[in-house]
């Protein structure tokens, strides 16, 4: 765990088809601050200076996804979990490059303690990662997630709540409530938030969950403290003779049906749990 306060250090890096202006320093080499651009590897994640040096490399480069398992498969995306202590400089590398986008100050060098799920897209070239999360093989807090990112070039298009969502199922099929490592990010808590409040109001309008917090937080794997922040903010609760009661507020039935119009053109892709191929790691 090392202390990181410096300003943004790389110009642009180049990845898959996306050139992309990182956010914050990340601890690359000194040398790869003077490149106008650095070239990374998207399926081994390995970092050039020079555009020569890299196409050397993509010729010889023979991974074509994620290093691990596979562990879930739909029409649309893959998800595949890696060992970051089979999968050292693989998942350094993702840590690397996850650091150019994420604001904290500390980079995990050590990834020994933590899984990787990785989700990525399919072609005829292999599987494009899109985004991750990190998880601790055991976490004390009981935290389901660590450090989660999409990559800029995906980002605002739902695949961070898939990420989420994924997260969420994980920690259904471990029997446990789950909740991701605080303090979020400024755009983590927005798309955490969002999440929330969608598998909430969802799960009351169709009727899945009772209308009690242990049950709500059963349903969707989520933390009773998670439930009940997320109902506080949506002005779902009322207190009467010393018990909480949900309501469904006019403003939130309104804007759900609203969101239902909105993806009957555009429908949203949802983790199917089915293919989820996958038991807790002992
Ligand atoms: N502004 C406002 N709302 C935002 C937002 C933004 N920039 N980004 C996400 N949201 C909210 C919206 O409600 C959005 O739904 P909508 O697009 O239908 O309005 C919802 O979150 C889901 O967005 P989605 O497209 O699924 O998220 P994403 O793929 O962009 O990923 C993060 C979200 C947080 C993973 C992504 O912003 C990221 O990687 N950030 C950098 C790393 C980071 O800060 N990680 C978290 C801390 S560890
Ligand atoms: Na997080």
């Amino acid at each position: 765990q090392t202390e990181i306060s410096r300003v943004r250090n790389l110009e642009k890096i180049q990845m898959g088809k996306a050139e992309i202006e990182p956010w914050y320093f990340s601890p690359y080499p000194q040398e790869f601050g003077d490149a106008d651009m650095v070239y990374i590897c998207e399926f081994c994640l390995s970092y050039f200076g020079e555009m020569k040096q890299f196409e050397r490399h993509r010729a010889k480069c023979t991974l074509a996804h994620p290093p691990g398992n596979e562990i879930y498969r739909d029409d649309f995306l893959s998800f595949f979990e890696i060992d970051g202590r089979r999968q050292r400089t693989w998942c350094r590398n993702l840590c690397l490059l996850s650091k150019l986008f994420l604001d904290h100050k500390t980079l995990y060098y050590d990834v020994d303690p933590f899984l990787f799920y990785c989700m990525c897209t399919r072609d005829e070239y292999g599987c494009h990662l899109v985004g991750y999360f990190s998880k601790e093989k055991e976490s004390a807090e009981g935290y389901n997630v660590a450090c989660i990112l999409t990559l800029p070039q995906y980002q605002r298009k739902g695949f961070g709540r898939l990420l989420i969502q994924f997260s969420y199922e994980l920690s259904r099929r471990e029997n446990k409530l789950g909740s991701p490592e605080k303090p979020l990010s400024d755009l983590g808590l927005l798309g955490y938030r969002a999440y929330w409040q969608e598998t909430i109001v969802e799960m009351l309008m169709d009727g899945r969950a009772e209308g009690n917090i242990e049950d709500l937080a059963t349903s969707a794997a989520m933390t009773t403290n998670d439930v009940l922040h997320t109902l506080q903010n949506l002005n779902m609760i009322r207190t009467s003779r010393n018990q909480h009661v949900i309501v469904l507020t006019d403003a939130v039935v309104q804007q759900y049906e609203k969101s239902k119009e909105k993806e009957k053109l555009k429908p949203k892709h949802n983790i199917d749990a089915t293919n989820l191929v996958w038991k807790p790691p002992v």
